[in-house]
C-alpha cells in the first residue's frame, strides 16, 4: 500500500463504518472502542428502534447474521436483544478469535445512548455519522426518538452547537427531511447506490445537504462527484475499504471516507 502523496491530499475525515468493524464485531462497543483508539474521526452507526421504542445499533432487520438469536429488532424488545450474543459471530466468520468478543459488556447489543456517552467520554472530538435504517415502516418514530436522544446530549434542539458533531444519513429523502424541518443545524447525508436520473446534475433532495455516494458510483462515474461539488454539496463516500478507492477518492477531493479499516486509511493518508 503506498501512501497518498502530499501534493494530492486536502482533509478527508475518515468515519469507521459500524466502528473498526474489519477488526471487531460491527456495532459493538468492541468496534467503536478500537476505532476511536486507532484515531477516527468519525464513528458510522445504523439505528433501528425496538418493540418498545429504543434506539439500538444494529444493521440488518433481524438479528440472525450477528447475534446467537433470530428475529427483527422491531419485534424484540430491549431486554431480549441484550440476553443476546453479538461477538462470538465474528470469530467463526473471519477465523480471528479474541476474548473481548466473548465479553458482554463489550459485545452485548449496543443503544445508541451508549454510543453517545462513549463519544462524550472519549476526550477528543469524534463526530457521530448515524443511518436510519427502514424509517418509512415507523411514520416519524425513529426520527422523533433519535432527536430526543440527541436533545438529551445537548446535540439537537436549543442547546445544540452550530458545528454539529453528529449528522444523520440515510437512503430515504422522507427521513431526511423530517430531520432538516425539525432540526436544521445537524447535516444530512443522502446515501446513493444508484444515480437516480433526476438527480444526475448534481442536485440533492429536499432536506439533505451532503451527498453519500458508494464507491461503485464513484468509480463507474467520477464526472458526477465534480457536479457534485460544483452544485457545492459535500461529499462522503462508502464503503471504500481498498488502497486504490482511497487513493481514487482522495484525487477527487472527497470530504469523507466511510471505511470498515479506520486504521489502514489513516495510515495510507499519512495520519497514523
Ligand atoms: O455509510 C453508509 C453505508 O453504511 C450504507 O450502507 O448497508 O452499510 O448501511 P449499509
Ligand atoms: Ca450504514
Amino acid at each position: 500500500m503506498t501512501r497518498v502523496t502530499q501534493a494530492r491530499q486536502h482533509h478527508i475525515q475518515v468515519v469507521a463504518h459500524r466502528g473498526a468493524s474489519e477488526d471487531a464485531p460491527e456495532h459493538t462497543l468492541a468496534a467503536y472502542m478500537k476505532a476511536i483508539d486507532d484515531g477516527a474521526d468519525a464513528l458510522e452507526c445504523d439505528v433501528r428502534l425496538t418493540a418498545d421504542g429504543h434506539l439500538v445499533c444494529v444493521h440488518d432487520r433481524r438479528v440472525n447474521r450477528t447475534s446467537n438469536g433470530r428475529g427483527a429488532v422491531s419485534a424484540l424488545e430491549l431486554a431480549d436483544l441484550a440476553t443476546l450474543d453479538f461477538g462470538t459471530w465474528k470469530g467463526r466468520e473471519d477465523s480471528v478469535e479474541s476474548p473481548d468478543w466473548g465479553d458482554p459488556s463489550l459485545t452485548s447489543v449496543l443503544t445508541l445512548e451508549r454510543l453517545l456517552e462513549l463519544v462524550a467520554d472519549s476526550g477528543r472530538r469524534v463526530e457521530l455519522a448515524i443511518e436510519t435504517k427502514h424509517p418509512t415502516r415507523w411514520a416519524g418514530q425513529v426520527e422523533e426518538r433519535l432527536l430526543q436522544l440527541l436533545g438529551r446530549f445537548g446535540l439537537a434542539g436549543p442547546a445544540a452547537a452550530e458545528d454539529s458533531p453528529v449528522r444523520i444519513m440515510s437512503f430515504s429523502p422522507r427521513s431526511l427531511h423530517r430531520i432538516a424541518a425539525a432540526a436544521p443545524t445537524i447535516p444530512t447525508v443522502y446515501l446513493m447506490q444508484f444515480v437516480s436520473p433526476r438527480l444526475r446534475d448534481g442536485r440533492l433532495p429536499a432536506g439533505a445537504r451532503i451527498a453519500g455516494p458508494s464507491i461503485r458510483i464513484v468509480r463507474n462515474n467520477p464526472g458526477y462527484l465534480e457536479r457534485l461539488h460544483q452544485a457545492g454539496h459535500r461529499v462522503h463516500v462508502w464503503t471504500v475499504n481498498e488502497p486504490e478507492d482511497v487513493e481514487l477518492c482522495a484525487r477527487l477531493g472527497v470530504e469523507a471516507i466511510i471505511t470498515n479499516r479506520p486504521r489502514q486509511v489513516l495510515t495510507q493518508l499519512g495520519r497514523a
